[in-house]
Parts: structure tokens; sequence; C-alpha cells
């Protein structure tokens, strides 16, 4: 039997950016997914026979990277999917984690790669930022050049990205989820029209680059002050570009009052808003006053980890 989880993530900054070529900023959640997984006599997810439809990634990790017999899988969830958390990402992680830790031992990169490979042949045009998060922890910097603490290289038909270790001091967040869930295909479509038309879009989009450089030098120095001034105007930038909504703009004027700062992360349309904070019971409250659903998770966790009890 092996049981390894992995976290959940969030966008700090540069999402939609990134699908230029501009770097973006992921980090690990301590909400984490846990997946058991024991020898069976048929393919089953919670104790269901294996359903392809329901389960795709978990069909397509068996498929592709599980030369061994039939397993009993078990997952374990501390958050919803579909809340832009990264729960199909942190599904793959823990269970390509479980089946390598079957075969003798975890290795991360090893990991990133394969599930960067399922959730690619899941839903056809993924980036590998939230696999390479969920992976490694801590935060990640995705760039389109290799930079200092390179952790590894991805290539996908002519794309390619640059990941890179990035520190993740000890801060806590206030999520709120708008409860809607916004497929992300449409969004990223939507951008690139805007960008492919006008010269304005494209300057939007090198100034979110431009602030998540920045941001990635004051996550270091722990300077959530100037940190969350930068997460409020990317939140800016992105309502620009059209992919906030009317509860997303509500969940992040709630939090303002008690945040440094507050952005939606993800896709948008829909999905979850962060807000970084040190008064999270407040930003919780005004979240689920305005109809949202917030939780109040911590950054620098660990990536995909055995998990020595069992259950
Ligand atoms: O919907 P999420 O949380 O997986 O984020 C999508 C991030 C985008 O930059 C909009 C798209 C991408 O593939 O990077």
């Amino acid at each position: 039997m092996s049981v390894v989880s992995a976290p959940g993530k969030m966008i700090l900054l540069g999402e939609h950016a990134v699908v230029f070529g501009k770097p973006a900023i992921a980090m690990g959640i301590d909400l984490r997914l846990t997946c058991t997984v024991r020898k069976g006599r048929q393919n089953t997810v919670n104790g269901q026979p294996l359903n392809e439809r329901q389960h795709a990634y978990v069909a397509a990790a068996i498929r592709d990277h599980w030369p061994g017999g039939p397993l009993d899988i078990t997952i374990d969830s501390e958050f919803p999917s579909g809340s832009g958390l990264g729960s199909s990402a942190a599904l793959t992680v823990a269970l390509l984690g479980a089946m390598s830790q079957m075969g003798g031992g975890i290795d991360e990169e090893s990991v990133a790669r394969a599930a960067f490979d399922v959730e690619s042949t899941v839903q056809g045009r993924a980036s590998p930022l939230d696999t390479s998060v969920s992976s490694h922890g801590q935060g990640i910097f995705v760039d389109s050049a290799p930079g200092k603490d390179l952790l590894w290289h991805i290539r996908r038909d002519s794309r390619q990205w640059y990941v890179h270790h990035c520190p993740v001091p000890d801060l806590t967040f206030v999520v709120g989820f708008t409860g809607i869930r916004a497929p992300t295909g449409p969004l990223v479509a939507k951008v690139k029209r805007y960008v492919d038309r006008t010269r304005f879009a494209k300057e939007v989009v090198d100034e979110i680059g431009d602030i998540t450089v920045e941001g990635a030098k004051r996550l270091r120095d722990r300077d959530v002050v100037a940190l969350g001034g930068l997460m409020t105007r990317d939140h800016n930038l992105l309502a620009i570009l059209g992919v906030s909504s009317p509860e997303l703009q509500r969940l992040v004027d709630a939090a303002i009052p008690f945040s440094y700062g507050a952005k939606l992360t993800g896709a948008g349309g829909g999905g979850s808003m962060i807000a970084l904070t040190d008064r999270p019971e407040k930003v919780a409250g005004a979240i689920a006053r305005r109809g949202g659903v917030p939780y109040i998770v911590r950054t620098g966790v660990d990536g995909v980890r055995a998990e020595d009890s069992p259950r």
C-alpha cells in the first residue's frame, strides 16, 4: 500500500500573461489531496469501478504511466474541485507519486513531467504551472528563459517553460471561491483575441510581466505591503483584460479593507480570488457575507510526499 499527498495551488501573479511568454508565480497551499493506492482485483476509485469519463485523470495516469496490475485507489481531498485551486493537478500528482512510491521512491521531477503529460492528454492544452507547483510545493517561478534556481525545462509542441524554485515564506492568504466554475480555455482565447488586435492589451500583458518580476523580489524580502500592492495592481490589469467578473470583483472589494492586497487567481471569469492579510478571520467573514466560500490558507508547504501513517 502507498499513501501519498500533494498540495493545491494558487497563482500569485502572472496568470494569462504567462500564455504570452511572461513569467508567473504559483505557490502550494496547505490544503492537500491524498491518494491511498493498493493492489486490487480491478481498477477502482473510492470503491467504485474506474469510470473513464468521471475519472479521466486517473484513467490516463494508469493507461500511460502504470505498468502493473489493477489498482484500488482512494481519494481524499481537503478542497473542492473546480474552484481554481488545482485539484486535477493535485490528484494527478498524488496518484503518480503513489505509483512511484510502489515502485521504490518518489522523484519530484519525474512526477511533475508525468503529471503534465496526463493533464495535457486530458485537457488538450495545459500549462505545466499547476502540476509543477503541486509536485515541488513551496513556490515556482515559470519563465520563457532559464535563470537562477532552475528546477526543470518542459517542452510541448512549439511551447516551452523553464520552471524555477521560488522561495516562499509562511504567509497567510484567504481564498474566496465564487462558487462559479468557469472553464479556462474560453478565457485564454478571449485574452488572445484582445492581445492580437490591440497594442493596448499587449502593453497590459507587458505590465503584468513587470509586476510579476517585481513580486518575486518582494516575496523573497517578505515585504507583504509591497507584494499586496502589486497583487491589487495585477488584479486591475486582469480586469482590463476582461477576465474578472462581478462576483470576483465583489469578493476582492470585500477583502481589500482588511488586506495588503487582493486579486483574482487563475483563469478568472469565476473560480477564486486571493487576499494577502494578517487579519484572515476578518477577510473570511467579509467574503462569506458577500456570498463567497472562504478558505484560510498558508504557503511555504511541501510538494508531493509520502504519508507514512497508513489510513
Ligand atoms: O485556471 P487555472 O488556475 O489553471 O489557471 C489558468 C492560468 C492561465 O494563465 C489563465 C492559463 C495557463 O495555462 O497558464
